[in-house]
């Protein structure tokens, strides 16, 4: 079928959705699970763009808990990139695999620094450096007070072997449970026959996994996590250390992915790790999409322009109206691989369209930008005590500077074009789990005006045949929606 006409040059602004008759009893009863890649779900269709000012660890972390996704970006040295993948694995899981030690003449002051570097609660102690055997466990609460004993070894405040309640490497997850609660204890280490470590099993993430059955796990229960590389230069190096730190998924990301360099290089990663998700983008027509597909990308991210820091089209006039471009790639692909749409999305409305005209999953990037968790410091302007913080497309100037800078081996920019972004400031908005739980209520409400109980039974509907649903907007109709 080819593109509707009704959708050529269009985008999220020029067109309501008809309701429909409502079936939904409640609206937090609505479903919004939905494919990211062939066969990854989420159950909150959003993940956060691979941006400096957007995705680092704690974004990851974060959206991965509200049953969202975050690609960790790569304006860093591959260790780096590849340290925040680890953090995120490691923070939550039924077994924290390689858990944290010290030896036992470690210093409280080492303890001390280890558990705020890995913002952890309690430390294994081994007997000697690297020999893994488990000499006991040192919790928050052993750790004296104040300076003076700082300079004193471990093993003098810890719990010793004798008296900690362990568990054997397969111990289940209900077995751990009840040890956990029979003793009231909050950490269970895993030891072998010969007392060797083999993980930790903590209260804290167990009880997580019961509370929060809508996050974004593994089948291990550690959250999920995915990461950014290139496709030129050590972007082969890049990926395999990413994927040895635990990236569930892989984000090829450059500005024009529908190239030579993008076949290239995907071809390449299939070969290296032919197991790994590859999300592959941007592109912004249905040609693109096609080739994409062709080359087994498990999801297509699209979206050449539409971003709130990036100036693409004013440079070069390259692009596609936003959800022309969804619309395209929708019908070239169709439900084959899933479509992420990437860039534009401001207002929450948006992010319905994107997804009843073809998008499984949305990236968001300026949305996120401003809270807590994406990287950056609060600013206050003195004058008027207005709180911001910056957000900045990918190939602004600051951006592509800070990347050589930090990565002093890399021999041309990481990116691939000159500055086509820019670098603006967004208000502070307090923690994402707010806008989060805001835009999930209002994807709940859309769904429930579209008559259905679920986004997935929805877009099932709808997706295949979208126009006679969509009230495009006059200048007047667009007034009278909008301005307030
Ligand atoms: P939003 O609108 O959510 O867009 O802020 C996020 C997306 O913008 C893209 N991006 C760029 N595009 N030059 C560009 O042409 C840039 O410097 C740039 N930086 C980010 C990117 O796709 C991101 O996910």
């Amino acid at each position: 079928m080819p593109l509707e006409p009704e959708f050529v040059g269009r985008t999220f602004d020029d067109f309501l959705f008809r309701p429909r008759k409502g079936v939904v009893r409640s609206r937090r009863s609505v479903r919004l699970t939905s494919r990211l890649t062939r066969a990854i779900s989420l159950e909150l269709p959003i993940v956060s763009a691979n941006m400096d000012s957007v995705t680092s660890g704690d974004m990851a972390r974060t959206l991965a808990l509200e049953g969202g996704l975050g690609f960790i970006h790569r304006a860093m040295p591959i260790a780096e990139e590849a340290e925040e993948v680890r953090r995120v694995k490691r923070s939550h899981g039924h077994v924290v695999q390689e858990p944290i030690s010290l030896p036992r003449e470690a210093t409280l002051r080492e303890a001390r620094e280890v558990i705020r570097l890995h913002r952890i609660t309690g430390i294994l102690i081994e007997e000697r450096r690297g020999d893994g055997i488990l000499a006991g466990l040192l919790s928050n609460r052993d750790m004296p007070w104040g300076e003076p004993a700082l300079d004193r070894r471990v093993d003098e405040f810890m719990t010793p072997f004798e008296r900690l309640h362990v568990a054997p490497p397969d111990v289940g997850v209900d077995e751990a449970e009840r040890l956990l609660f029979e003793h009231r204890i909050e950490k269970l280490p895993l030891v072998d026959s010969q007392r060797r470590i083999r993980g930790l099993i903590t209260k804290s993430d167990l009880l997580m996994a019961r509370q929060r059955p809508e996050s974004t796990t593994d089948g291990k229960g550690r959250l999920r996590v995915g990461a950014a590389i290139g496709a030129r230069g050590d972007f082969l190096e890049r990926a395999t250390e990413l994927v040895q730190a635990g990236a569930d998924v892989l984000l090829i990301d450059i500005a024009h992915g529908h190239s030579e360099v993008m076949g290239q290089a995907l071809e390449a990663l299939r070969r290296r790790h032919p197991s790994v998700p590859l999300v592959a983008g941007n592109v912004g027509t249905g040609e693109g999409a096609s080739f994409l597909r062709d080359l087994g990308a498990d999801a297509i991210k699209v979206g050449i322009g539409p971003g709130r820091g990036c100036r693409t089209r004013l440079e070069t006039a390259a692009g596609v109206p936003q959800l022309q471009a969804i619309r395209e790639a929708w019908h070239a692909v169709g439900e084959d691989v899933p479509i992420i749409a990437d860039g534009g999305l401001r207002e929450d409305k948006d992010l319905f369209l994107a997804l009843l005209c073809g998008a499984s999953t949305v990236m968001l990037g300026s949305m996120l930008a401003g809270t807590d968790e994406a990287p950056g410091t609060v600013i206050e302007d003195p004058a008027t005590r207005r709180k911001h913080k910056i957000y900045r497309g990918m190939t602004s100037p600051q951006a592509v500077f800070q990347a050589l800078y930090d990565d002093s081996s890399a021999e041309e920019s990481p990116f691939e074009t000159p500055a086509e972004g820019q670098e603006m400031e967004v208000p502070y908005k307090g923690s994402v789990v707010d806008v989060l739980h805001r835009i999930r209520g209002h994807l709940r409400s859309a769904v429930s005006y579209g008559g259905t109980e679920s986004l997935a039974a929805l877009r099932e509907e709808i997706v295949p045949r979208p126009v006679p649903y969509l009230v495009p907007l006059s200048a007047a109709a667009r007034r009278e929606s909008f301005e307030r």
